[in-house]
Parts: structure tokens; sequence; C-alpha cells
């Protein structure tokens, strides 16, 4: 059986061969550039542990398509990082920021199409399937980050439309790499359909955990700054629950509305111009956050995403080493602090 040292190794190994050595320099640096300083990979690793549940090795028919979606996941970064205006990330200076704005377009691009080159690699037998599942959660990633950007404009949105926005913008490509682990592996249409279920759960999870690091994470650790999302007026989870949150306690006259959702569009109005406005705005931010106690309601949902994860993985009827692999796959997902 395939254990998480395998896994490490072919991980590591994966990236080390993976070269983006061609001309001209000033398009495809980024590309080294984004897979050297590295993430946490945690994509490539659910593809290799889904596959693992099938399958005794790894051969090049999966490790391809594993690194598809880590690069094609830093490609969205790069864009992702102009859109949000971020100049930090995974603890390094963001691709526009290093370089400029047009050269993290460009190397965007080419980064999705080289992710298209390393998926192709699938097994011809499942080819088309694995290509249209990556193209439509593709097409669904870049669908999340409009309605991410399309949110904060506007004063609230309803939580149901913040988990599809998540649902979209994250979720479905972490539930995508374990699919494409299934399929190459040659799994039945159940298991596939669980372990995507799998990794959406725990995708959403992880996107909720991301918006709490946002504003609570350390930022030597997480490697972006704290308090992104409070600048840009984003409708994460905790700013989505506590709108709601507060909005009801005031309604109830529990809590004073300048703690409550009356405070908190106050404060989605403050001026950002200089970094001493910007730190009052978040910290006037984190005060009402803390006063409605949204971090810990936050916590408590990861958790509950959590075992619903796990209850798609028991349906797997998997030995308990196997199941061990995807529980502690799971764990260190929700456990993160970067
Ligand atoms: C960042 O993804 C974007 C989100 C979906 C929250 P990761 O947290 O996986 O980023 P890296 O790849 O480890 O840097
Ligand atoms: C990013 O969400 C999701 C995608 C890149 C598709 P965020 O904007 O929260 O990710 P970070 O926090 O910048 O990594
Ligand atoms: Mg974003
Ligand atoms: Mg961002
Ligand atoms: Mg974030």
């Amino acid at each position: 059986m395939i254990n998480e040292s395998t896994i490490e190794t072919s991980i590591a190994q994966m990236f080390g061969d993976l070269k983006f050595n061609r001309e001209p320099q000033g398009l495809y640096a980024p590309l080294t550039y984004m897979m050297e300083i590295g993430g946490k990979r945690i994509r490539p690793r659910l593809c290799l542990t889904a596959y693992a549940m099938f399958k005794d090795s790894f051969t090049q028919e999966i490790l391809a398509p594993a690194a598809a979606l880590e690069v094609f996941h830093s490609f969205t970064l790069i864009h992702d990082d102009i859109m949000d205006k971020a100049d930090v990330r995974r603890g390094m200076p963001t691709v526009y920021k290093k370089w400029d704005e047009n050269t993290a377009i460009l190397s965007g691009d080419v980064m999705s199409i080289e992710s298209y080159r390393l998926i192709a690699k699938a097994p011809a037998q499942v080819l088309p399937q694995v290509l249209e599942l990556f193209s439509e959660t593709a097409a669904q990633v870049c669908e999340g980050q409009q309605y991410d950007m399309d949110f904060e404009n506007m004063k609230e949105v309803p939580m149901d439309e913040y988990i599809k926005m998540i649902g979209l913008k994250t979720a479905v490509l972490i539930a995508c790499a374990a699919k494409i682990g299934a399929i190459i592996a040659g799994a039945d249409e159940e298991s596939c359909r669980h372990l995507y279920k799998f990794g959406y759960d725990l995708g959403l999870a992880f996107q909720i955990a991301d918006d709490w690091l946002d504003t609570y994470g350390d930022t030597g650790v997480f490697g972006k700054a704290i308090g992104g999302d409070i600048i840009n007026n984003k409708k994460t989870w905790l700013m989505t629950h506590a709108l709601h949150k507060g909005g009801k306690l005031e309604a109830e006259g529990s809590i004073a509305p300048r703690n409550g959702r009356t405070g908190l569009l106050e404060a989605m109005g403050m001026p950002i111009g200089d970094t001493e406005e910007r730190t009052a705005k978040i910290n006037r931010v984190k005060e009402i956050y803390d006063a409605l106690g949204v971090g810990e309601d936050a916590r408590h949902e990861i958790i509950r995403l959590h075992a619903n994860a796990m209850e798609s993985a028991g349906m797997l009827g998997l030995s308990g080493e196997k199941y061990g692999l995807l529980q502690s796959y799971a764990e260190k997902l929700i456990g993160r602090t970067k």
C-alpha cells in the first residue's frame, strides 16, 4: 500500500522535475518563481491520495495530471493577487509586485496553458472524461472569482450565496483533484462521486479557514498579509456571518449598534488611504468580530464541514489503513495555520 511518505517523496520529485526553461525569460521566470517558492501543494497531494485508494504504486499516468492541478492553482493565484491587490504570497512578493501587472497577466495565461499540457498526459482511455472535468472546474473557478469580486461591492450577501461562491472559487478544484485521482486509478462511478464530495466539503472548510486566517492568522506563518479581506470589503465567512448575527442581535437589543451590523456597515466605509487608516479599519472590524464571537463560530463551521467530508470518506468501504490516509489528509487540511 502507498503510505504518506511515498506521497511526500512523489510530490517532491514531481515538482523537482517540473521545469519551464523557455524563452523569453520575462514570460517564464514567474512560472519558475511560483513553483519554486512552492505552496502547501494540497491539490496534487489529494489527487495522489485518492489514487492510492485503488492502486499500489504511482506511475507517470497520475504524476503529470497531479502536477497539472498545482500549476493551474498557482496560475489562479497570480491573477488573484492582482485582483485582490495582495503584495505578499507564500511569504514572498507576489508576481505582479516583483515584476508588473502585464507580466503577471501574460505569465498567468501561459501557466494555465502549461497546466493543460500536463493534464493531457492522463491515460488515453480516461482522457476525455478528465479533460472535461478539468475544463468545467477551471470555468467554475473563474465564475467563483467573479462572484467574489461582485460581492465586494455589495453591502451584504446571503450565507448560501457565500457558500456557492467559495464552492466555485475553491472547493471544486479540490474536489476535482480527488476525482481525477480516482478516475485515473479506474475507480467505479460511485467511489468517484464520494471522493468528489469529500474534496468539496473539505474545500469549503479550507476556504473558511483561509478567511479565518486572513483575520486571525500569524502573517509570518500564513505567508500573506493579515487583514487584506477586511481592507477589500470581501464577503468572507466572517463578514457574511457577522452581518447576519450582528443584525439579529441588534434587533433583539442584546448588542449595541456599534458592535453589530450598523457598526460593520460603517466600518466597511472607512478610508484606506494610508497604512494608519488601513490598520484602523482592520482593528475596528476585528473589534466587532470579537464582540460577536464570529471567529469561534467559524471554527465550529469548519468542524461541521470536516465531519461531512469524513462521512463521504466512510461510504467508500475502505480498509482502516486507507481510510486513515484520507483522515490524516483531512485533519491537516482543516488544522491549517498557513
Ligand atoms: C490559496 O490556496 C487560495 C485558496 C483557495 C484559499 P492555498 O492555501 O492552497 O495556497 P498555497 O498553494 O498553499 O500557497
Ligand atoms: C482565492 O481566494 C481563490 C482562488 C485563487 C481561486 P482568496 O483570494 O481568499 O485566496 P488568497 O487568500 O489570496 O490565497
Ligand atoms: Mg481572491
Ligand atoms: Mg486573494
Ligand atoms: Mg484568502
